[in-house]
């Protein structure tokens, strides 16, 4: 049977600076949900990859005396490295200095061109060379700092191509009027349709001013816009130009990942482009919010930059993963504070779920010498605690359709805490005591391993590491991955006669 195939993306990243905690959040956000659909049985292709275009990096790379290209080999590897060590699962890494992507880059760029939507003119406004964008006066809301980063702009005028955007204002509209999940969540989908609404200029898409970039293909004075440069990379990775069987199978993306900064180019610009060239637009375009730190915008002249390997080296990668997708719902500004992290991490991690863990696996060896029970058909004992995973599991694909992360994890801890309450209530050591009590210690005991083996399942899209480490911990021989989501969580999967072995503690509390 074929597989049915889905693409997920997230932004590739500028390599101007090193992956803080707000570029991990998107990236993971992508992996969870590229997760559990494999775990659903798609296909995935999951993308993620680095933009090493444009002034800044230029700049940037003069300064420290290096070449572009240097600065970007390096810069790159900072974020392939980390999202190794998250556990990243994506299928392509794409820099857009690769062949393939300056080829698909040109290829585009001469596809609209020669379809008449690219003319030459000249450009004259604000620019912030940092975010790359031209800013017209009205625009503003303090004196001309830029919109975006709320830094000075200076005014610039080049000889410029430009693409017809204005062109496509009533064909935007009405596709994100009749595709209502084009553009998630809800608010951010208003703002898109506002900023439409107002009116689209046509937009600037190449430069003269700087080098480092793809060069136009009809005209070597110009660079190509690193927008319009950056955006064709998720075409690039699927096959285009070179590869349009490829493309026909993977194309449209599904899903874009982002945050609210860049919604524009990606719900405006670049179906825009698309229509332009006779290709479909993106089937979604799911915008997170910002991440501030203790309350203040991150930035580098505030010095509180949350690097992901300091908290990954001393909490670990899963409490990371965890803690991001928790705490925030996703489309929402969130603030990190190690406070509140630390709080998660020994309520929710060491105490719900490793406790969990830790004190049943010790039950199964006390009472059973590890050897998981056959359980007996006792009455009143099962049915409550499978009942709440029944409808726990029955909500979440719906919750995974509209990228409620935070939402997931409540309704698993909710699970959890089934377990937990569960426990409790029957006191398997009081049932140890007595002799007449054997079988319905039996099928307790089965039901907390079995309880703890689903929660494995659900908790492996957020916590691959974990999860896995239970799996094995239940002496299960076969990987979470390679059991389809359906099967895997259906109450009796586990068989008896496994050989549990206590590990190590999955998340050892911490000290505040
Ligand atoms: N290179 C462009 C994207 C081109 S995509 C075709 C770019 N790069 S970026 O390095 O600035 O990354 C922006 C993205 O990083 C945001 O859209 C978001 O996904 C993530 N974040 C960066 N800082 C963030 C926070 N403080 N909070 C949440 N997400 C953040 O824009």
């Amino acid at each position: 049977m074929n597989k049915k195939k889905l693409y997920i993306t997230t932004p590739i990243y500028y390599v101007n600076d090193v992956p803080h905690i707000g570029h991990a959040y998107t990236t993971i956000a992508a992996d969870v949900l590229a997760r559990f659909r494999r775990q659903q049985g798609y296909e995935v292709f999951f993308l993620t990859g680095t933009d090493e275009h444009g002034q800044k990096v230029e700049q940037a790379a003069q300064k420290r005396g290096e070449a572009p290209i240097a600065l970007a080999d390096r810069m790159s590897k900072h974020f392939s490295d980390l999202w190794e060590k998250l556990n990243i699962s994506n299928n392509d890494f794409i820099r857009t200095t690769q062949k393939r992507h300056i080829l698909a880059s040109q290829t585009l760029f001469n596809t609209l061109y020669q379809k008449g939507d690219i003319y030459k003119s000249e450009y004259e406004d604000w620019y912030c060379t940092p975010c790359e964008t031209y800013w017209t006066q009205t625009q503003f809301e303090h004196e001309r700092d830029c919109p975006s980063c709320g830094r000075p702009t200076e005014k610039l005028k080049e000889e410029s191509y430009f693409f017809r955007l204005s062109k496509y204002q009533q064909l935007l509209l009405d596709y994100i009027k009749s595709n209502p999940n084009f553009i998630l969540p809800e608010s951010r989908r208003n703002e898109v349709v506002s900023f439409i609404e107002g009116g689209l200029r046509d937009l600037s898409i190449s430069r003269t001013s700087f080098r480092w970039g793809v060069q136009a293909p009809i005209d070597d004075k110009h660079i190509i816009y690193v927008w319009l440069d950056a955006l064709t990379n998720y075409l690039t990775a699927a096959g285009y130009p070179d590869d349009m069987g490829r493309l026909d199978t993977l194309w449209p993306a599904d899903v874009h990942f982002l945050a609210k900064d860049i919604l524009r180019f990606h719900a405006v610009y670049w179906p825009a482009f698309l229509f332009s060239a006779g290709i479909k637009p993106p089937q979604q375009i799911v915008a997170h919010g910002w991440w501030t730190v203790e309350g203040q915008k991150m930035s580098k002249s505030l010095g509180n930059v949350v690097n992901p390997h300091d908290i990954i080296d001393k909490y670990g990668v899963d409490a990371l993963r965890y803690f991001l997708l928790r705490e925030v719902p996703f489309g929402y500004d969130g603030d990190f504070s190690l406070a509140a992290f630390i709080g998660r991490f020994n309520a929710d991690l060491a105490n719900d779920l490793g406790n969990l863990v830790s004190r049943s696996l010790s039950m199964m060896q006390k009472y059973y010498n590890g050897v998981i029970p056959v359980p007996c058909d006792e009455q009143g004992v099962t049915e409550g605690l499978s009942k709440v995973f029944k409808q726990v599991i029955s909500r979440l694909p719906k919750l995974y359709d509209t990228v409620c992360f935070n939402k997931i994890l409540i309704e698993i801890w909710e699970a959890v805490s089934a377990v937990n309450k569960y426990i409790e209530d029957m006191a398997p050591w009081i049932l140890n005591k007595d002799e007449l009590q054997k079988d319905k210690l039996a099928a307790v005991m089965y039901n907390i391993v079995e309880a703890i083996r689903i929660i494995g399942a659900l908790i492996w899209p957020f916590m691959p590491d974990a999860a896995d480490k239970i799996w094995e911990q239940l002496g299960i021989e076969v990987s979470i991955e390679g059991v389809e989501f359906e099967q895997v969580v259906s109450w009796g999967g586990l068989d008896s006669g496994l050989r549990v072995n206590k590990g190590k503690a999955l998340f050892p509390r911490v000290e505040a």
